[in-house]
């Protein structure tokens, strides 16, 4: 019996089935505003039969974008567009949710496919990049940020509250507060990127500080019926991974009493010195121990693309919902595939029925 093809509940929410979709930045957007092609692109994903679709880092102000393509939530223009989205995955069936997010060191880049670097400074769209502390990522994002004040510090706490507010409006029922992968957040919890020398830095705990107010401030506006989320690197594979995991831990059970009802695990991304043992599924085992030593139920990317992946992370209680990003772009339809290969009676229902009438009369 599939256990990836069962509900799962948090709050009021309860997605149909295990299978989540990572938030995955399209750099498809103008000022921030979502358009047809966001649109399509997460309609195809919902319609694909997965349980929750996360919508893609979000900027919680045009400083906080990664690039200048990346969607934002910080107007009404924006919201309208989110609302066609939020709505439209819903429909499909599934959760709608969105990560809120500002991106710090790594802010004003090129898309990908374009460089993948900054844009120079001079560059009619590059703007000033704002940190902890004035310290590069590095490698292929050298650019230096201006070290943030107490001011700017809490110009972003309220920033991710005023998004998370606008995220309500638009319909998401999930909310996913970004502090993994070396941007704002991520960038103050980790010794590599936070040099401060006041409340916000040294420490752990004064390392955490930052993420721990931030969460509090958008709990208060985010309502306790829908899950409140967020994505932590909890080790950067920087060969300190001991004493940084345990320093996670300890913050994300301040995160539980404040209020957290979830977390999603991953990767610090603070250096790119890091050596990440890259492979099929390798961070359940990790997952699984946030999930044991923090008693919050847990999720994951990297490398369950393949079915029996999923369904084994989940029978082996590693983690309560898998994340499937790469295998989605290639296929939105890996749930029925997944499905099919899994066993499960009646693999087409996971489709809408305008496809899963037809595929479940006909099998081919
Ligand atoms: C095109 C693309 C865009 C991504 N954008 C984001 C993002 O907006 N936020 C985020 O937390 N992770 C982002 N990631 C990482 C994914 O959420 C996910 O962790 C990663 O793809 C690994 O999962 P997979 O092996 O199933 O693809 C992105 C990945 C891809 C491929």
């Amino acid at each position: 019996m599939s256990k990836l093809f069962t509900t799962f509940k948090l709050k009021d929410i309860e997605l149909r089935n295990r299978i989540a979709i990572p938030p995955m930045c399209q750099y498809s957007a103008i000022d921030g505003v979502p358009n047809d092609w966001h649109l399509a692109h997460y309609t195809q994903l919902a319609r694909g039969g997965a349980g929750l679709v996360i919508v893609e880092a979000t900027g919680v102000s045009a400083d906080g974008r990664i690039t200048p393509g990346c969607t934002g939530i910080w107007n009404d223009a924006q919201v309208a567009e989110h609302t066609k989205i939020a709505t439209a995955i819903k429909k499909a069936g599934a959760v709608p949710g969105i990560q809120i997010a500002h991106a710090g060191m790594k802010a004003s880049a090129n898309k990908p496919w374009e460089g993948d670097d900054h844009l120079p400074e001079d560059h009619a769209q590059a703007w000033q990049t704002i940190a902890p502390s004035a310290v590069a990522f590095g490698a292929n994002l050298p650019r230096v940020p201006r070290a943030m004040t107490k001011d700017d510090i809490e110009r972003v706490k309220s920033d991710f509250v005023a998004a998370a507010k606008r995220a309500l409006e638009a319909g998401y029922e999930w909310l996913e507060l970004h502090f993994a992968h070396g941007y704002l957040a991520q960038s103050f919890f980790s010794p590599h990127t936070n040099k401060r020398d006041d409340e916000y830095g040294g420490s752990a705990e004064n390392r955490g500080r930052f993420l721990l107010e931030t969460m509090q401030a958008v709990r208060k506006v985010w309502p306790e019926n829908l899950p409140f989320t967020l994505r932590f690197g909890v080790l950067e594979f920087d060969g300190h991974d001991e004493e940084y995991i345990q320093d996670a831990i300890a913050l994300i059970r301040k995160f539980k009493k404040s209020g957290l009802d979830f977390i999603s695990v991953s990767i610090g991304f603070t250096t790119p010195d890091a050596n990440i043992p890259w492979g099929a599924a390798f961070m359940a085992p990790i997952a699984e121990r946030i999930r044991k030593e923090t008693g919050l139920p847990v999720s994951s990317a990297w490398g369950f693309g393949k079915p029996d992946l999923a369904e084994d992370a989940v029978q082996k209680e590693q983690l309560d919902i898998v994340m499937i990003g790469r295998a989605h772009l290639e296929n939105p339809h890996w749930p029925y595939e997944a499905a099919k290969e899994l066993g499960v009676e009646k693999p087409a229902w996971v489709l809408p029925a305008p496809y899963a009438h037809w595929l479940s009369r006909y099998q081919m």
